[in-house]
């Protein structure tokens, strides 16, 4: 894939933007926004601006598709890739989006590296970068066509028609839709990006997972309430809780989403939080479309007054037949679900039976996805069988596209 010529440059200089990735992510958003503010009104997340997220996720791809480039030529991260297919895709990037990025990238890539970047260093990064761009623009265009959509026509406006208090964080919206034309299907596990025109005018795009299985009219997501403690509270999430009522109208995009569920094999849930979210979007395909499909469950939560769609969720469980549940409680307490098994503190495997041959899927905060991934493989679990969702940019994955490949220091402190 990189050319003869590329190829040493890349590996001559790949410490150097590797320890200076962070930098140029900054820089390079800064440089962006100056000269496309529009792009900070339902395209980017400034949550994610501000905590310097973006940026990381970003910077650590950039460096993981060039370390993976140099490692196995042949073999492109399709993990990585499919991620931020899906990601754009969500919110209606276009190829054309790829020029914009390429010059203000290359901007901050020569502001922070000054004089190092020869027009032979900086032909070969462009080599990477168009190489990297061309194989998202694929994919994205793949995404859009099978759905019959353009970039800008993944948007479509929806009714709220209930809003119901799953848990005092936690709100349930269904919305129904308010046109003529067909409604595309969602594979389970899927999320959709939803735009949200807050009080200073500006549009903020957020992903939310879909907790129910299509029916043909409606979509349906839950949403916690993000408290900032020290810092500020979320903004779309207080203000979908808060503002968006029974009657309003929400601009969602089509589902997009690359953890999807394999029906083929036995599936095991673990998540944590509203990391259940998913997994009921899951179940509830698997209990409409009367599966048999084993599946086990296991859900960490503070307490069970906090286990949102909790009854959803065991309710469809309970219509598969040899499925099972697991709840581990921080705060400890019993249970009145029909559940198998009650356990106190965090989430812990020892000791439990887990079907052979099952994927596993997780979705939770970083931590918690972190331990049961780790105890997972020490139980023998291949890698390849355990699929993760991030509630937000993917800062793990630098962590384990590279963590076999040799050279995967570089990626790991880019
Ligand atoms: C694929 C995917 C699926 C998801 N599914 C769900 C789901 O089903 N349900 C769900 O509830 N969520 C889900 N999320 C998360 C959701 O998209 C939002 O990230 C979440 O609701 C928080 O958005 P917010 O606007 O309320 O917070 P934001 O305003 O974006 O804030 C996020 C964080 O940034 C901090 N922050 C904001 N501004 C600043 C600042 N100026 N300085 C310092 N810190 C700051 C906040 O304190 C907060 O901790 C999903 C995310 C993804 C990527
Ligand atoms: C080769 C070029 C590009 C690379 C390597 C890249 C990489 C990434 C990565 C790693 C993410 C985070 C994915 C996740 O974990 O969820 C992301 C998200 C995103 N990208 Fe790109 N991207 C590229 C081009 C573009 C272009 C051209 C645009 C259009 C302006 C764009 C807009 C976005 C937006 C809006 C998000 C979501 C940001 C957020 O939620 O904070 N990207 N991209």
């Amino acid at each position: 894939m990189l050319s003869d010529r590329s190829r040493p440059v890349i590996e001559a200089t790949l410490p150097v933007v590797g320890d200076n990735i962070e930098e140029i992510a900054r820089r390079f958003y800064a440089h962006l926004f100056d000269a496309h503010p529009e792009l900070l009104d339902g395209t980017f997340n400034r949550g994610n601006q501000a905590e310097g997220t973006q940026q990381v996720a970003l910077a650590g791809s950039v460096a993981v598709f060039a370390n993976a480039l140099l490692e196995s030529p042949e073999q492109v991260p399709e993990h990585l890739l499919a991620r931020i297919a899906h990601k754009h895709a969500s919110l209606g990037i276009t190829p054309a989006q790829y020029e914009v990025v390429h010059e203000h990238l290359f901007w901050a890539i020569v502001d922070v590296l000054g004089d190092a970047v020869t027009p032979e260093v900086a032909a070969a990064w462009d080599e990477v970068y168009w190489l990297m761009a061309y194989a998202l623009i694929h994919t994205e265009r793949g995404l859009y066509s099978a759905r019959g959509v353009r970039p800008e026509t993944v948007w479509r406006d929806w009714r709220v028609v209930e809003k119901v208090a799953e848990t005092d964080e936690v709100t349930t919206f269904k919305l129904q839709k308010i046109d003529d034309r067909l409604v595309k299907t969602s594979l389970p596990g899927q999320y959709v990006t939803v735009q949200v025109p807050l009080p200073d005018g500006v549009r903020q795009p957020r992903q939310y997972s879909l907790t129910r299985a299509d029916d043909g009219e409606h979509r349906q997501f839950a949403v916690k309430r993000v408290r900032g403690e020290s810092k500020p509270d979320g903004e779309v999430s207080n203000f979908l809780c808060d503002k968006v009522d029974v009657g309003d109208v929400l601009t969602l995009s089509l589902p997009f989403g690359d953890v999807v569920l394999d029906d083929s094999r036995p599936a095991v849930f673990a998540s944590a939080g509203i990391g259940i979210s998913p997994m009921a979007g899951m179940l509830s395909h698997l209990a409409s479309a009367g599966s048999r499909l084993p599946v086990t469950l296991l859900h960490a939560d503070s307490d069970e007054r906090s286990f949102a769609l909790r009854r959803q969720v065991l309710d469809d469980l309970r219509r598969l037949p040899g499925s099972s549940a697991h709840v581990w409680y921080e705060r400890g307490g019993g249970s009145e679900l029909p559940v198998d098994g009650v356990h106190e503190g965090v989430m812990r495997l020892d000791g439990l039976d887990l079907p052979d041959g099952a994927t596993y899927y997780l979705c939770g905060p970083l931590p918690f996805m972190q331990a049961v991934r780790s105890a997972l493989i020490d139980r023998g679990v291949a890698p390849r069988d355990i699929q993760y969702e991030v509630f937000g940019p993917d800062l793990w994955q630098a962590d384990f596209v590279t963590e076999d490949a040799p050279g995967a220091e570089a990626a790991a402190s880019a």
